[in-house]
């Protein structure tokens, strides 16, 4: 094998995508795949290539510095491209620590076994960190946000994103670490667990269910097709300069009660549905605490460097998203049974909404 990568969260939703893509691409790299599955990972995605002679699945926490170490010793890295992390805003919200344990305390054991384990040495190596546009805040009605904006984390998911991007950068500026950072959009696509707006949103209108958008629905985000996130990581990790941060975006804002009429339209047609009446599911509910209004990156440093775009419109993207819904009810059914029912629930039930799971 020419090179041997650790991914972390390789289970769960982008990560999937990632491991896919690096194993079906690079016959010749030993790909290790790293996950706790929590909640959100699920070796079901990848039942594809689970097989694949370059791929090897190892279930560890980040968590657990002397386990991470363990491995980094056992596999001698060529370099790490680190995806694992608790991903959703509302969880951070009701629990906080978990947040700071995996996301902060997680990447933290990471850095230290890669500096460790390359024992200074860093000729050829790549720590890469996946991270997202919230740590740069809250945008108005105008603007971007460039590599340069300055971070404003609003949300304990979001301040835990940036405590780990600046700790990758000091492992860079003190010992040398060879690093690169992305802080993507939103993304969407097959295997996105049904806790996001979109997947939760496809599932409830399948079910006939009460499609809770916080507060007045004017929030807006910049939404990319999932498989062009993979695209711009194997882009990044191969040509992006050490040190460097590229933003990532589909060059795609929608508010989301505007996206949420159109995820109605599409779902009316695909299952032959009256028009209009997904959308009579639509109900307000209490808004997000701390909810930001607006995120929309400016991708043109990644372009101009490395050529990347997104290769998917959205309306396309939107459309195999929702066939890949349709066709795999029984993923859907397995991660919508026994805990989500009570999340749901506990999510949901104080903020105005009714007839919900669980209910
Ligand atoms: P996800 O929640 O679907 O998957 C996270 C994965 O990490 C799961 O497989 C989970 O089992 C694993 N994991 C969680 N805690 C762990 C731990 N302590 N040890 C080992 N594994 C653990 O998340 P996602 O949406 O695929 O996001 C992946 C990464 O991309 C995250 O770092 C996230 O911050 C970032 N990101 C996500 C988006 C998005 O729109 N989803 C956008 C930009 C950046
Ligand atoms: O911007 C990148 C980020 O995008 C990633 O770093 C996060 O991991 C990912 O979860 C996502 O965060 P958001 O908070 O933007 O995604 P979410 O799908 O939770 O919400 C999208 C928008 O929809 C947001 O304005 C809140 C709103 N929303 C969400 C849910 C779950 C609703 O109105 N109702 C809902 O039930």
């Amino acid at each position: 094998m020419k090179k041997t990568l650790l991914i972390t969260g390789g289970a769960g939703f982008i990560g999937s995508h990632v491991v896919r893509l690096f194993v079906e691409k690079y016959p010749d790299y030993k790909i290790v795949n790293l996950d706790a599955l929590t909640y959100a990972g699920n070796l079901e995605n990848l039942k594809d290539i689970e097989n694949a002679p370059n791929y090897v699945f190892v279930k560890a926490d980040i968590t657990n510095a002397e386990d991470i170490y363990a491995i980094f010793k056992q596999f001698n890295f060529d370099g790490v491209i680190h995806l694992a992390a608790e991903s959703h805003v509302d969880r951070s919200i009701t629990d906080p620590n978990a947040f700071i344990q995996t996301n902060v305390m997680g990447t933290a054991n990471l850095l230290n076994a890669a500096r460790l384990a390359w024992k200074g040495n860093f000729e050829g190596k790549r720590f890469y960190h996946v991270s997202t546009d919230e740590v740069y805040g809250s945008l108005g009605a105008e603007g971007f946000f460039l590599e340069t904006t300055p971070y404003d984390p609003q949300s304990p998911y979001s301040a835990s994103k940036a405590a780990s991007d600046h700790f990758v950068r000091a492992y860079g500026n003190t010992y040398g670490l060879p690093f690169v950072i992305t802080n993507c959009s939103n993304n969407y696509g097959p295997n996105h667990f049904p806790e996001k707006l979109i997947p939760l949103f496809i599932n409830n209108i399948c079910n006939n269910k009460p499609l809770p958008v916080y507060g007045d629905g004017k929030y807006t985000r910049d939404w990319l097709y999932v498989v062009d996130h993979a695209r711009a990581i194997d882009m990044v990790y191969h040509g992006g300069r050490n040190g460097e941060t590229y933003n990532i975006g589909g060059f795609n804002e929608w508010q989301n009660i505007e996206l949420v009429k159109l995820l109605c339209k599409e779902m009316d047609e695909k299952l032959g549905r009256t028009p209009g009446e997904s959308e009579k599911l639509i109900s307000y509910i209490k808004d997000r605490p701390g909810h930001d209004r607006r995120y929309a990156i400016d991708a043109n440093k990644i372009n101009k460097e490395l050529g990347w775009y997104p290769s998917v419109t959205f309306e396309e993207g939107l459309s195999k998203t929702i066939d890949w819904y349709l066709a795999n009810e029984e993923w859907l059914n397995h991660v919508t049974s026994g805990d989500y029912q009570s999340y749901y629930a506990k999510q949901y039930a104080d903020k105005g909404a009714s007839s919900f799971y669980g209910e």
